[in-house]
């Protein structure tokens, strides 16, 4: 047996309850804040989501305001703009209500109020500085289910110059409290519920099987890890066919959670790297890129741990018997039974993968995928998952 080895961090105080988000006005009150700036979408003010946490900050008159302007696949525009707002006017604390995008915006903001510099200077990869200081409390209320963004460290920034998604994390980026709330996600339309669901799986699957996860022997990531995947493969149809099925809600929310603690410790692998030019360069929403990718990635990635792969068939499976390559079959006709969109419905030429072949290379994801890939495989992983070969 090999020796147990890992390091382990939540930074984050999580509340998981129906209901979690009503919560808000306590765990301010606790916290001491009173001038909350809150960050949110379009999406979810039109979806009525917004009100559960402005009913109750008007209610208890707190002196707040709303910046609801965050895109998908936020742009580092809209976290300075945000980070500005922030030192101009003295928030105390901020609360984001939404899924990975107005979460990821969020932490960049907070942090970055309280550093000077840019995205770039900090970029996990190019950046050459680290924070110093950290920005005004944030409580994060997810509404997708999802990226695990409401614990994680990490914030994914486009920089809309070169259309590279970049990854900036650090303990200080933290949320300090998550409510997570199954309720949220009651409305969350089919399309979204199936590309947000596949995130969450791909986080799960990635973390898992990642290098990171190999190398070491960590009992808590695998343990995390796997009831991510079980929570997530018995709930996602479920959750898809019928968007009122607060149980399967529930569990989603749950193994979404437990991905993102996985990941944060684990890593992500090739479907990530693969997927993030695909949402900095064409706007792909994140989970419909890593839908597309995963299956392709599973397949190319088997041969480097396959009894892993081989748990993972049978968590999906359980009682069955299955060999590692079932575990790639098993997401391939899940994925097609959630009704998808192909990644050939936004565009993209070979020219274009033979580009981000290149960026996938240097993002950090693909630094802890379970087996090397070359510039010119990565090229063929995206013609893969695009249909343009087979
Ligand atoms: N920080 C991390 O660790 C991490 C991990 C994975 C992904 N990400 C990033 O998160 C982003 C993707 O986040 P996402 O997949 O949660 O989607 P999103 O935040 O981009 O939201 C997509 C759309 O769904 C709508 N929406 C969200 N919740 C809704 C609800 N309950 N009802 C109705 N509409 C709703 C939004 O208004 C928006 O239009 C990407 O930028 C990705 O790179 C970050
Ligand atoms: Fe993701």
């Amino acid at each position: 047996m090999s020796t147990i080895q890992f390091q382990f961090f939540v930074g984050t105080s999580v509340v998981f309850q129906r209901d979690a988000s009503l919560t808000l006005h306590d765990q301010l009150q606790k916290l001491g804040k009173k001038r909350p700036l809150v960050l949110t979408d379009q999406g979810i003010m039109d979806a009525g989501i917004a009100n559960v946490v402005t009913n109750q900050l008007d209610e208890h008159t707190y002196d707040y305001e709303v910046m609801h302007d965050i895109p998908a696949n936020p742009p580092s525009k809209v976290v300075m703009k945000g980070a500005m707002l922030i030192q101009n006017q003295q928030f105390d604390s901020i609360v984001a209500v939404g899924g990975g995008s107005v979460m990821d915006a969020a932490k960049a903001i907070s942090i970055m109020s309280a550093n000077d510099g840019s995205i770039n200077d900090y970029d996990a990869i190019i950046g050459n500085r680290t924070f110093e200081k950290q920005g005004p409390p944030l409580i994060t209320i997810p509404t997708t289910s999802g990226t695990g963004s409401e614990v994680t460290q990490w914030a994914v920034i486009t920089n809309e110059e070169t259309g590279r998604k970049q990854a900036i994390g650090h303990p200080f980026m933290s949320p300090v409290i998550a409510l997570v709330d199954p309720v949220l996600t009651l409305k969350l339309p089919k399309v979204l519920t199936a590309a947000t669901g596949s995130d969450a799986l791909t986080h799960a699957i990635e973390a898992y099987t990642s290098k990171n996860t190999m190398n070491n022997n960590s009992p808590l990531i695998d343990h995390i890890a796997l009831e991510a995947i079980a929570m997530i493969s018995r709930s996602l149809v479920r959750a898809v066919t019928n968007g009122e099925d607060l149980e399967a809600r529930e569990e989603m929310m749950a193994g979404s959670l437990l991905a993102g603690i996985a990941f944060q410790n684990a890593g992500l692998g090739n479907t990530h790297a693969l997927a993030h030019p695909l949402g900095g360069k064409f706007n792909v929403p994140h989970g419909i890129a890593n839908a597309n990718l995963l299956p392709v990635v599973m397949a190319y990635n088997v041969d480097a741990c396959p009894e892993r792969f081989e748990t993972i068939a049978n968590i999906f499976e359980p009682g069955a018997h299955k060999k590692a390559s079932d575990a790639v079959v098993f997401v391939e006709q899940l994925i097609e039974r959630i009704g998808i969109p192909s990644l050939s419905e936004y565009g993209m030429t070979e020219r274009d993968y033979k580009e981000m072949a290149k960026d996938a290379t240097t993002d950090v994801s693909s630094f802890t995928n379970p087996k090397e890939t070359t510039e010119e495989t990565f090229f063929e992983l995206y013609l893969k998952a695009s249909k343009l070969t087979v």
